[in-house]
């Protein structure tokens, strides 16, 4: 969350004292539309799909997307070896197995890498936009036409960004958004999912709210019943949701006018190189990326960095985020009740499980030569000036005369 305030509260204020805090405000047989519904709305011309739900996290969109394309016991899904482990955990849920993809330099998905993995069990994929910078979607959707794969984007971390003018979460068959604390624009918990396919969106509805084809709202869904969840949003974060939707084009013109000032600014030297973009104007500015030429060049780099009062992290560093701390995925425990478990289940024995030692050599030595340095959209022009001025001693001072 970058920016939050008194329209939020206000928005928040009328929900309350509306008391409609409930997707549904059919009570009196009167259809009204709530809040969460007109953020579905307004999501969806902002993006530019057809149709938009939101439920309560960026996992329970996956889960409602994955569900929807029919992702089940007896298929693999490739995701990429960095990511938030949710992207993995929601394939798992669906009783389907996470297959482990490598990423390349540009730290999302490598497409070579889906296209030796794809196999005859292999359904979806999903390509997700770390920290705003969007995957290599013209290849991931080429080799993905050609194996017969789904492609759910994840752009959880992605609000906004595009590649080639299209939004991201747009370009596949489904995409899905977080709208927890730490996204680009938040309410706390939340999440949407979009599509182009009226048949998704209603298997995703079903998904979403078990109950819901029983509501009077909801006659104009059509998919055959099937016993759901319950992922609804509430009206509280709908009305902080189209407060924030006000706020994005701005936060993402301030987020970039700092990415295009270093791009500009900053002096890669020696060992120290800037990290490869697939979209450099649609990328959602959040940080610039460096990669060095060794481990120990990223370290030396990261410790000047921080010393000099730069915001800056590696991805090595990160436990959620790499494949091989994900312990339940790693040891296969894939469900609280063993029957429950995909890595236990008749119907995945085809299904390649096996996550050995050392396996993704390059991304494990992608992510440990990586620096990312965050971006604050409150910057003005001094202090990225001045901020790019110390981030070049600090590249000069490891890259030596
Ligand atoms: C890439 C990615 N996918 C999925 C999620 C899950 O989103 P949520 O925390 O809203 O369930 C996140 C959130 O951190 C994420 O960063």
């Amino acid at each position: 969350m970058y920016r939050i305030g008194d329209p939020e509260i206000t928005a928040v204020g009328e929900a309350l004292k509306s008391g409609r805090l409930f997707r549904y405000v059919n009570m009196a047989g009167k259809k009204e539309t709530s809040r969460i519904e007109t953020f579905e709305s307004e999501w969806a011309g902002f993006t530019g799909a057809a149709h938009c739900l939101s439920t309560t996290s960026g996992t329970a969109s996956l889960i409602c997307a994955l569900t929807a394309l029919g992702i089940g016991p007896g298929d693999e899904v490739i995701v990429p070896g960095y990511t938030y482990i949710a992207t993995a955990l929601a394939v798992l849920k669906t009783g389907a197995i996470p297959i482990i993809a490598e990423i390349d330099e540009s730290c999302t998905l490598d497409p070579l890498s889906l296209e030796r993995l794809a196999g005859p069990r292999t359904k979806a994929v999903i390509p997700v936009h770390m920290m705003g910078m969007p995957c290599d979607m013209d290849s991931i959707l080429r080799i993905s036409r050609e194996k017969g794969l789904a492609v759910l984007e994840d752009a959880c971390q992605a609000a906004g960004g595009t590649y080639n003018g299209r939004t991201l979460g747009t370009l596949g068959d489904m995409g899905v958004y977080s709208f927890n604390y730490y996204k680009i624009i938040a309410s706390g918990e939340g999440g949407a999912l979009v599509t182009d396919r009226r048949d998704l969106y209603e298997r995703a509805f079903m998904e979403h709210d078990g109950g819901g084809a029983l509501w009077p709202d909801n006659d104009d869904i059509k998919a055959p019943f099937f016993a759901g969840g319950n992922f609804r949003n509430n009206e509280v974060s709908g009305a902080i949701l189209l407060e924030q939707l006000k706020r994005l084009p701005g936060i993402l013109s301030d987020l970039r006018r700092a990415h295009h000032t270093f791009a500009e600014l900053i002096e890669p030297s020696g060992p120290v190189k800037v990290s490869p973009s697939r979209d450099p104007d649609g990328d959602c500015g959040i940080q610039t990326t460096l990669l060095a030429d060794d481990t120990g060049t990223m370290r030396d780099l990261l410790g000047r960095l921080t010393d000099a009062g730069i915001e800056a992290d590696s991805p090595v560093d990160s436990d959620r985020h790499l494949f091989y701390n994900w312990d339940p995925i790693i040891s296969q425990r894939g469900a609280a009740h063993p029957l429950m478990n995909p890595y236990k289940m008749e119907a995945n024995t085809e299904c390649r499980c096996d996550y050995s030692e050392g396996m993704l050599p390059r991304t494990r030595d992608i992510v440990a030569r990586t620096i990312m340095i965050r971006h604050n959209p409150d910057w003005d022009e001094n202090d990225l000036r001045q901020t790019a001025e110390t981030i070049n001693r600090c590249i000069q001072a490891v890259a030596g005369p």
